[in-house]
């Protein structure tokens, strides 16, 4: 397949390859949409202070995040990647391990986390608060006994019902009903079609990671249903949790300052400032606008990332320069998957390093450590800085 110039050309690849409902998850975000809006367009409200003379010819993107050194400062995010591919997270897992950079792995996902292990050797395994202390303890267990070498705890999920555009409809599992209902709908994507008769798979909608792997893995909705009764935590219980893991831990979802301060005493190793990509409480404003506050306030105490509207990677280059150590990407990385299997999600992690390349050259830096906000044009009125105290 040809080369995809874009993460938009990706994107429209990917809405004319799925059936609609499949595309639409992909695109989902909550309510009115606000946030997911903002999340790409407050990068794009923020311009560059380009140089011209004395460049390096040698630009240097590698990192360390998470304990896994990586060849860029990005990290494809945790997705439930339900029927978008039949390979799902495999094929994710193969094209983060191919370019050298760590990947999530959901806990909602379709593959097992010992599939996806075997295809990675830097899979950070990502997990709700869902069910009883001694399962997550289990998930977490078996996580670890598969390779995982991180866990990252996703706590921004508001269990948003509507959006105004309209919810994807999701069959509860892929059988003969919910086959002669989605059947025309796939019918009109013959190269979708194509690709899961061949592999002999049907979407099964099933969350294999959920319960141990002797047991019967839950639906997606099941698994749901468990996570939407279980009582939310305290934040004496992630400090509890946290310790369970030996190794690096994130907490994925955090916007506020207070937060992250709390986060810290927790004991975990990084935090991302995130909004599920639009997908949680809408009105949040846009990560890129919350994250300077975030990093000036704990950046120097544990690590600091950032997820949620990267398209570019001139996107990377900005969130960089305002204080993240890396970021990470969902969508992005969907699209290039729907686009074309591995190989696609490759193309996109080449576009973002090709994009991180010629920011730093157009900046005149040598390394990403050489980025700051002085190499960006930020609007009066750009940050929103979350959980400060107004009144004192
Ligand atoms: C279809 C879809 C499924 C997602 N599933 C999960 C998930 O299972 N766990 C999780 O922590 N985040 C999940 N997210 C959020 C992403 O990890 C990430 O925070 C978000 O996509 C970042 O925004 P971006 O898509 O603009 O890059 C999901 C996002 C999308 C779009």
């Amino acid at each position: 397949m040809k080369w995809i110039e874009t993460v938009a050309e990706a994107q429209r690849l990917a809405k004319k390859r799925l059936p609609k409902s499949v595309y639409s998850a992909l695109i989902a975000g909550s309510e009115r949409g606000t946030t997911l809006e903002d999340n790409t367009g407050a990068f794009a409200e923020l311009g560059f202070q380009p140089r011209v003379a004395g460049h390096s010819a040698k630009r240097d993107m590698a990192t360390r995040v998470m304990g896994q050194d990586i060849s860029m400062p990005v990290i494809i995010s945790p997705t439930g990647v339900q029927a978008v591919d039949p390979d799902g997270e495999v094929a994710v897992a193969r094209a983060a391990a191919a370019r050298g950079i760590a990947v999530g792995l959901s806990s909602f996902a379709s593959k097992s986390v010992e599939e996806v292990a075997a295809a990675s050797p830097q899979v950070l395994f990502q997990i709700y608060w869902l069910g009883s202390k001694d399962e997550m303890v289990a998930r977490m267990v078996r996580a670890k006994a598969a390779g995982a070498v991180g866990i990252i705890l996703t706590l921004d999920w508001s269990f948003s019902y509507g959006r105004d555009w309209g919810s994807p409809q999701i069959p509860e599992t892929m059988n003969l009903a919910a086959m002669l209902k989605f059947g025309p709908e796939a019918a009109l994507r013959p190269k979708w079609l194509y690709k899961f008769a061949k592999s002999g798979k049907i979407p099964d909608l099933k969350a294999p990671n959920v319960l141990p792997s002797d047991q019967v893995a839950p639906t997606f909705f099941g698994a749901y249903g468990m996570w939407q009764a279980t009582e939310p935590p305290a934040w004496e219980d992630i400090a509890w949790l946290r310790a369970q893991w030996d190794g690096p831990f994130m907490i994925k979802g955090v916007s506020r300052v207070d937060d992250a301060k709390k986060a810290v005493d927790a004991g975990v190793s990084a935090i991302s400032v995130s909004n599920h990509g639009g997908n949680n409480l809408d009105g949040t404003p846009g990560v890129i606008r919350a994250l300077p506050a975030v990093a000036d306030a704990v950046g120097d105490q544990i690590e600091v990332l950032l997820d949620g509207g990267i398209r570019r990677g001139s996107d990377v280059v900005k969130a960089v320069a305002l204080g993240a150590r890396a970021v990470m990407i969902g969508r992005a990385s969907l699209w290039g998957l729907a686009a074309n299997g591995q190989a696609g999600v490759e193309n996109v992690l080449d576009i973002l390093r090709m994009g991180i390349d010629s920011g730093l050259l157009g900046l005149g830096h040598s390394s990403i450590a050489d980025l700051s906000p002085d190499d960006l044009v930020i609007p009066d009125g750009f940050y929103r800085p979350l959980g400060v105290t107004q009144h004192s």
